[in-house]
């Protein structure tokens, strides 16, 4: 069994201008200890397939599908089973920390806190605990530092006071939102590297959401491509990057730079992202296409399997050798 699977998940929003459209039809999966990436361009459904799938969703929103997390349906759990397995089981950290830490309590408190609350610590054994897990994402002095406010610290330190807090229950699955967007190159480097210190000691899968391709390349295992709220490729993250087998993909890595080759212009998708509340029948990527066919903007093409435990969804044939 797998830890997470995602089967069919449909997200839809009321909204004063109708129906939005954001996530449609997404089916993904993950093992434990894996880690995978989900890329794809702003708006394409990436952050509200994982909000839906922890049960997140703005009030204006509806999922529909299937989530299982070890074999239990997260979206039909009664709301103190889904609670549980949100604080002990699965975490989500997000681009700003701020969203996720106090301003106004000291990192003790609001670390100790969870710790209390869901595996039933003293105070004192908490805050022990939680120095201890802020030493594990490397934040010097740590437990002298440990009384201080989240402002009193830098922007790299406290994403890392985050990762520490999402780590603190041992979860199986940490889902991370666009963690490193934020930061300047050298310290999402490290907080990368910190992600993948913390997989391998803890096991701990991750689920990792960017558009930034360049941090994908070294650390996700598998890479899963969305555009219009749909998945467009999936397969390990060598083969989509060595071999992208759908026009979108092979587009978006035509438009990362590249030191090894002498373009005097970046290439880029031609066209504006879709609008969500009125995508095609068929493929959402069909207006933009360069090898569009009579059927695309119709026809919704199946995510079918292919190679070596690969999946796309075009009906341009495509083969490994092309
Ligand atoms: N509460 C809401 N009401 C209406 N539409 C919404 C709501 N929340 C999100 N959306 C829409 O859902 C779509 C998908 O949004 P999502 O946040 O998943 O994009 P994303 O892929 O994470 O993009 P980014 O890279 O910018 O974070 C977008 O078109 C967005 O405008
Ligand atoms: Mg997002």
């Amino acid at each position: 069994m797998r830890l997470l699977e995602i089967n069919d998940l449909t997200v839809t929003f009321q909204t004063g201008d109708g129906e939005v459209n954001a996530v449609n039809g997404v089916s993904l999966g993950i093992d434990a200890g894996e880690t995978l990436a989900i890329v794809g361009e702003s708006g394409s459904g990436k952050s509200q397939t994982a909000f839906a799938a922890m049960g997140l969703l703005a009030r204006n929103g509806a999922a529909r599908g299937e989530v299982l997390f070890d074999g239990q349906n997260l979206l039909t759990l009664p709301q103190k089973a889904l609670n549980k397995v949100r604080s002990t089981q699965i975490s989500m950290i997000f681009q700003d920390p701020m969203t996720s830490l106090n301003p106004y309590m000291r990192i003790s408190d609001q670390m100790a806190e969870v710790l209390m609350l869901h595996k039933g610590m003293s105070k004192r054994q908490a805050v022990t605990e939680a120095a201890q897990m802020l030493d594990a994402v490397r934040i010097p002095d740590a437990r002298a530092r440990i009384t201080m406010y989240p402002h009193e610290f830098s922007g790299g330190m406290r994403q890392r006071i985050m990762i520490a807090m999402a780590l603190l229950c041992k979860p199986r699955l940490l889902i991370a939102d666009e963690p490193t967007t934020a930061l300047d190159v050298t310290v999402q480097a490290q907080i990368m590297q910190l992600l993948g210190e913390i997989r391998r000691d803890f096991g701990t899968a991750v689920i990792l959401i960017t558009h930034d391709l360049g941090v994908v390349a070294g650390f996700c295992d598998r890479t899963l491509v969305m555009y219009g709220g749909q998945v467009m490729e999936e397969g390990t993250t060598e083969q989509v990057f060595a071999a992208p087998s759908h026009p979108y993909t092979q587009g978006l890595l035509s438009a990362v730079p590249r030191i090894d080759r002498d373009d005097d212009e970046l290439a880029t998708i031609a066209g504006e992202p879709p609008d969500m509340s009125h995508l095609p029948a068929g493929c959402p990527f069909s207006p933009r296409c360069d090898v569009v066919r009579p059927e695309c903007p119709g026809q919704r093409p199946p995510l079918l399997a292919f190679g070596a435990g690969r999946r796309r969804a075009c009906h341009q044939p495509w083969t490994e050798e092309a």
